[in-house]
C-alpha cells in the first residue's frame, strides 16, 4: 500500500489488524476500518480537525447531493486527463468525493484527513478504501506513489504533494470562489467585506494547466440550512445576531462557486 511509519519514516508493514515499521512502531487498525497515524508530535490540539458535530452536518448536506455538480466535475476532468492509478485525496473529510472519483475511475483510494471522527464516518460507509487520520504536513506515505493528490476545500502543502506525486502525475484543488455562497455570507454577518482572494494560486514545484469555474445555484430547506453553515469555516466565525437571523431562515438558496486547479508535476 506504500504507507510509511509516521514516527521514523520506515516503511509500514501489515500484520493482521495493524501496521508495523521495522523498528516496531505499531499502528492498530480500527474497528472502523480507519489507521490513525497521526503520532502526538503532530498533533497541534486535543482533537485537531473538523469535531463530529461538522463532520455529520457535511455528510448529510452532501449526501442530498447539493453539491454533486462538484462530483461531476471532477470525474469529468480525471477522465479527460485519462488518470489512472493511485488517488490521494488529502483533507477527505467524510469521504463523499474521494470515494466518488474512485469508484468513477476504477482507481484505488487513500483518503486521509487530521479529524479522526472525519476519517472514522469515511470508513464506515466506504469500504475497499484505505483512510487514515493523518496531517498533510506529514503524509506518512512513500514518494511518487500517487497518479492523482486531490485537496477539496482543504489544504494544499505543495512540498508533501509533490513528494508523494509520480512524476506524471496530477494534482487537482478546488478552491471557494469570492462569491461562494454569499446568499448565506449575507443572512449571517453584518457587511460583507470584499478582500481579494487568489483562486488560481501559483505552487512551487507545480505547473498549472487549467483552472475549471464551478458555478451553480441550490436551494436548502430547514435543517439542510444549519448543515450548510456547520460545514463552512464560518460556523467559528458567526456573531449571535447572525446565528439568530440564520435560525429564522427556514429557505435559503444560494450559489455554490470554485474554481478547480488542474497541475502538474514541473
Ligand atoms: C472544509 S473541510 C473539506 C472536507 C472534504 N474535502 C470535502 O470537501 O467534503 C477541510 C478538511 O481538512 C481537514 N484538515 C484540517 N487540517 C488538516 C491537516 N493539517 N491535515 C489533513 N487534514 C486537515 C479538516 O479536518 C476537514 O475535514
Ligand atoms: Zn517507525
Amino acid at each position: 500500500m506504500g504507507l510509511i511509519c509516521p514516527v521514523c519514516g520506515e516503511k509500514l508493514n501489515r500484520e493482521d489488524n495493524r501496521y508495523v515499521c521495522a523498528r516496531s512502531h505499531s499502528f492498530d487498525i480500527a474497528r472502523q476500518g480507519y489507521v490513525n497515524l497521526l503520532p502526538v508530535q503532530q498533533k497541534h490540539s486535543l482533537h485537531p480537525g473538523d469535531t463530529r458535530q461538522q463532520v455529520l452536518s457535511r455528510r448529510e448536506f452532501l449526501e442530498a447531493g447539493y453539491y454533486a455538480p462538484i462530483a461531476e466535475a471532477l470525474i469529468e476532468t480525471a477522465k479527460d486527463f485519462g488518470i489512472s492509478g493511485q488517488i490521494l485525496d488529502v483533507g477527505c473529510g467524510e469521504g463523499y468525493y474521494a470515494a466518488r472519483l474512485s469508484d468513477a475511475l476504477g482507481a484505488p483510494l487513500i483518503g486521509m484527513d487530521i479529524s479522526k471522527e472525519a476519517v472514522r464516518c469515511a470508513a464506515a460507509k466506504y469500504k475497499g478504501k484505505l483512510w487514515l487520520c493523518a496531517t498533510a504536513s506529514h503524509i506518512p506515505v512513500e514518494d511518487g506513489i500517487a497518479a492523482l493528490v486531490t485537496s477539496l476545500f482543504a489544504l494544499t502543502v505543495p512540498g508533501e504533494f509533490r513528494r508523494v506525486l509520480r512524476p506524471d502525475g496530477f494534482f487537482f484543488q478546488i478552491l471557494a470562489a469570492q462569491d461562494h455562497l454569499l446568499g448565506l455570507k449575507s443572512i449571517i454577518y453584518d457587511r460583507l467585506d470584499f478582500k481579494e482572494k487568489d483562486t488560481v494560486p501559483e505552487l512551487p514545484g507545480f505547473s498549472r494547466v487549467m483552472s475549471i469555474p464551478i458555478r451553480f445555484p441550490f436551494t436548502v430547506e430547514g435543517q439542510q440550512v444549519q448543515n450548510l453553515l456547520s460545514m463552512t469555516p464560518h460556523v467559528y466565525r458567526i456573531s449571535k445576531d447572525g446565528a439568530e437571523r440564520l435560525k429564522g431562515t427556514q429557505v435559503l438558496t444560494d450559489t455554490a462557486s470554485c474554481v478547480l486547479n488542474v497541475f502538474r508535476r514541473a
